[in-house]
């Protein structure tokens, strides 16, 4: 097939993009543990959602396992930025682990916050994706409180003991817009609802958000640098696609991209979720350029400054050494 291919071609890079401050935190975390105690060191599920990190880990001397079970007595497991319930703790200490807790402070925020209601006794409407590592942490610590709200076809079946006594939180990583509609939805079947006390929705996740919307907006492709079980990498395609961009892709790397997107096509943006290493994103540019995509322009939205220390688990040991 032969390919239209317009003279001019640029790139608008959105800005912030990439790892956010949880995920950084725990693949360092992973890193330091290597180099403080040595191979292997177990990790219960990926410890952040990107195949690239994953394997690049692996090569290092960790062992991915989906379940505590997996890790012989005695050894060192880091749970996942995604955050575990007070059962998988509990099954841990039992079999004697060393663990390592990279969960997201922010994710441990919203745990916080679902034990807070739990003990006063609300129902706690929970928006997140069924199944997702972090809704299941989170409903881990109230099960006989958390009703999981996945979506707004939910809202009309879910059920609650005492619709006067309700709060709503959410996963950290979804569609502001969106979860805004399901709170607005819930809000009608229970005039009652309270909000939580801050928002749930992480700010790397809004802020690449709202950085994506600002380069969809010139581009008539998007590429989302992303593995498909990361969540907030997919919400970015959704928020491309619903803020002008005529098409968006989640591609894992370059070489994921499909040469016929490109045809006719004069500009491309490009961004990636908060699990994606910017070499991913570099490779990208590198393939885009292939295609005479060479003005390339960072397009900055918001100015991120946000860090977390290591695991205090690791950064006693650290500090030792
Ligand atoms: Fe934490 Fe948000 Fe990143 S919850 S791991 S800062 S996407």
């Amino acid at each position: 097939m032969e390919l239209h291919t317009p003279t001019s071609r640029r790139v608008l890079v959105a800005r912030p993009r990439g790892y956010c401050a949880g995920v950084d935190r725990a693949v360092v975390a992973v890193e330091k543990a290597l180099e403080q105690y040595g191979a292997p060191i177990y990790v219960r599920k990926q410890i952040v959602h990107n195949t690239h990190v994953v394997k690049t880990l692996e090569a290092k001397g960790a062992i991915f396992v989906e379940e505590t079970e997996e890790v012989p007595e005695g050894e060192i497991v880091v749970f996942s930025a995604h955050g575990v319930s007070p059962a998988v703790h509990a099954e841990a200490e039992q079999r004697a682990l060393r663990t390592i807790d990279a969960t997201c402070p922010l994710v441990t925020k919203v745990h916080n916050e679902a034990k807070r209601f739990a003990g006063q006794d609300y129902d706690i409407l929970l928006i997140g994706h069924e199944g997702h590592e972090e809704v299941e942490g989170t409903s881990g610590e109230a099960p006989d409180h958390v009703k999981l709200v996945d979506g707004l076809d939910a809202v009309d079946q879910v059920e609650v003991r005492d619709p006067g006594k309700l709060v709503w939180l959410s996963q950290t990583t979804l569609s502001v817009d969106e979860t805004n509609e399901t709170v607005a939805r819930l809000k009608q079947r229970f005039p009652a609802l309270i909000d939580p006390p801050s928002d749930d929705i992480c700010y790397a996740t809004q802020n690449r958000q709202v950085a994506v919307k600002e380069i969809a907006a010139e581009s008539e492709l998007v590429i989302v640098v992303g593995s498909d079980n990361s969540s907030n990498s997919k919400r970015l395609v959704e928020v491309a696609k619903e803020h002008g961009a005529a098409a968006a892709y989640l591609v894992d790397n370059a070489t994921f991209i499909h040469d016929e997107w490109l045809d006719g096509v004069t500009t491309v943006g490009v961004t990636s979720g908060a699990s994606v290493p910017d070499e991913l994103v570099e490779e990208v540019l590198a393939r885009l350029a292939g295609h005479g995509f060479d003005d390339v322009t960072e397009v900055e939205s918001v100015q991120e400054k946000v860090r977390f220390a290591l695991p205090h688990e690791l950064r006693k040991d650290l500090r030792v050494s």
